[in-house]
């Protein structure tokens, strides 16, 4: 995939970034900060998968780690990362974690398929780290095929809900953590989100108690295809203002190794 053309990210993400950073983005950003403060993984080392350019995070909770892997395939996301990290911990006076760029590409899907066996091997490299999925799986179903309009269940093999439950089993041993969009659309949520963590919920049930009904036929909601995440871990929820009419609802869960 050529990343300035991805649909998860590249040139269109970073202008929008740019734009809306510390405007309409502020909000989500500072939620996700206070949720991440609420994780303490015991491990030394943080796999950080699909960050952009860190435009959501605060950079300096990577303190905590004393290596940090990123795994970002747009070569203009890693260059920002790299350089707003460094602007970060020189504002904070503090000493940056290593930094490392995994350039691989261990997530898109093969031949229209979703297969678990190169994040397994990542995850075989580096068995004494934690990973947080920031904002990418939700992301993911985009560059796969459509899926068909009921799934059996168990979903098959290859298709992304089946590549979620592996990749929660690949995880075992690590501390992880995700936020990652449920729905999104141009219909904001009427209720309030809340950080506190609340059992899971099908996407039929966030609708009907998060969402007012609407009459305007022009009103979009798209379900993001992260049902399938581990379904039994509470969650926090934010929402993500993306652009001007563009509403993301937002999950996170996190796991910590015992
Ligand atoms: C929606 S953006 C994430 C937003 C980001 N967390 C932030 O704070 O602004 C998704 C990111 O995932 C990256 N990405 C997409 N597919 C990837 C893959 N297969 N491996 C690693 N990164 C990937 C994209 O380049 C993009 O930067």
């Amino acid at each position: 995939m050529t990343a300035g053309l991805d649909p998860t990210g590249g040139l269109r993400y970073h202008l929008r970034a740019r734009r809306y950073r510390t405007t309409l983005w502020a909000p989500f950003a500072r939620a996700v900060s206070r949720w991440l403060a609420t994780w303490n993984p015991p491990e030394r080392e943080l796999l950080l998968v699909g960050p952009s350019g860190g435009y959501c995070l605060d950079l300096v909770w990577l303190s905590r780690f004393e290596r940090v892997t990123v795994l970002e395939i747009d070569p203009l996301a890693r260059w920002i990362f790299a350089r707003r990290v460094k602007r970060a911990f020189e504002a904070a006076k503090l000493a940056p974690p290593s930094l490392a760029f995994d350039r691989r590409d261990h997530l898109s899907p093969r031949a229209g398929r979703f297969v678990i066996e190169p994040l397994r091997a990542l995850l075989e490299e580096h068995t004494q780290s934690s990973v947080l999925f920031c904002n990418i799986l939700g992301q993911l179903p985009l560059l796969g095929p459509d899926p068909p309009e009921q799934l059996p269940d168990p979903p098959p093999e290859g298709s992304y809900e089946r590549w979620l439950a592996q990749l929660v089993e690949a995880l075992e041993g690590h501390s992880w953590a995700s936020f990652h969009d449920r729905l999104s659309g141009t219909i904001r949520p009427r209720a309030e989100l809340s950080l506190d963590l609340s059992p899971w919920r099908s996407s039929e049930a966030l609708v009907a108690d998060l969402y007012a009904e609407t009459t305007d036929e022009t009103a979009v909601l798209e379900d993001h295809r992260t049902s399938a995440l581990a379904p039994k871990v509470p969650r926090a929820q934010m929402l993500w203002q993306l652009d001007r009419g563009v509403f993301h609802l937002i999950e996170a869960l996190s796991i910590t190794r015992d």
